[in-house]
C-alpha cells in the first residue's frame, strides 16, 4: 500500500505540483490523499482539482475561534488517514490540538536556512542581510515559528542582482527537489526523531 500524504497551502501550489507530479509514478510509493488550504479558490487547490486529488478548505472566518479552527483542521487531515502532513506554502500556524495529534508527522518547507531568517519573509530578509548563500530548510513542525527539528537543507546562492522575488523563485527550486527526495524517503524508509536530531534511513 502506499503511503499517504495530506498537504496543506495558501497561494499557488508550485511546490505541491512537485509532489502531484512525483506521486504520478507509482513507484515513489506515496500518494496525495488530500490537499487542504486555508482559502477557498487558490491555484494550489486547482492544482489538486486537475491531478483528481480531493480538497478541502478550513477558513479561520468560518470557526468560532481560532481553536475551533485548529480543532476542524485536524479533523479534515484525519479523515485522510495521512501517513504525513506535508505544509508546502500554507500561511497559517497549525494550534495544539493539531500538532497534538499529528506531532511529528507534520512538515513545513521553509525558504531560508534555519535558524537563520524565520517567519514569513525569509528571502526578504536574507537579501536584506546580505548573505551570499541562503537556501530552504524542512523541519518537523513544532509549537514554535519554524523552530522544529531539521530534516534536510538545501543550499541556495544568493546572486547580486537578485530581489526578492528572482531569489525566492531560486530557492523554490530547491525546495520542490527536496519536497520530493525527503518526503518520499520518510515515508518509504521511515526516520526518527531524537531531540533535534532527524535521522532518515
Ligand atoms: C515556498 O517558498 C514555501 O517555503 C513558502 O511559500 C512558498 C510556497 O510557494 N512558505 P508555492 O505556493 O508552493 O508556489
Amino acid at each position: 500500500m502506499p503511503a499517504r500524504l495530506v498537504v496543506l497551502v495558501s497561494g499557488t501550489g508550485s511546490t505541491l505540483q512537485a509532489l502531484l507530479d512525483a506521486t504520478a509514478d507509482p513507484s515513489y510509493g506515496v500518494v496525495v490523499a488530500a490537499v487542504g488550504a486555508d482559502r477557498a479558490g487558490c491555484e494550489g487547490l486547482r492544482r489538486a482539482e486537475r491531478a483528481g486529488v480531493p480538497t478541502f478548505v478550513c477558513r479561520v472566518a468560518d470557526h468560532d475561534d481560532r481553536a475551533a479552527w485548529d480543532r476542524a483542521l485536524a479533523d479534515h487531515c484525519a479523515g485522510f488517514g495521512p501517513d504525513l502532513v506535508v505544509s508546502a506554502g500554507f500561511m497559517k500556524l497549525a494550534g495544539p490540538v493539531f500538532l497534538d495529534r499529528f506531532g511529528g508527522r507534520f512538515v513545513n518547507s521553509h525558504p531560508a536556512l534555519l535558524p537563520a531568517f524565520p517567519g514569513m519573509h525569509g528571502p526578504r530578509d536574507a537579501l536584506a542581510y546580505g548573505v551570499k548563500v541562503t537556501g530552504c530548510t524542512l523541519f518537523i513542525v513544532d509549537a514554535g515559528i519554524d523552530t522544529g527539528p531539521v530534516a534536510a537543507q538545501r543550499a541556495v546562492e544568493v546572486h547580486d542582482e537578485d530581489d526578492e522575488q528572482s531569489l525566492h523563485e531560486r530557492i523554490k527550486l530547491a525546495e520542490r527537489g527536496m519536497l520530493v527526495d525527503v518526503v518520499g524517503r520518510m515515508l518509504r524508509e521511515g526516520y526518527r526523531v531524537t531531540g533535534r536530531k532527524v535521522t532518515i534511513p
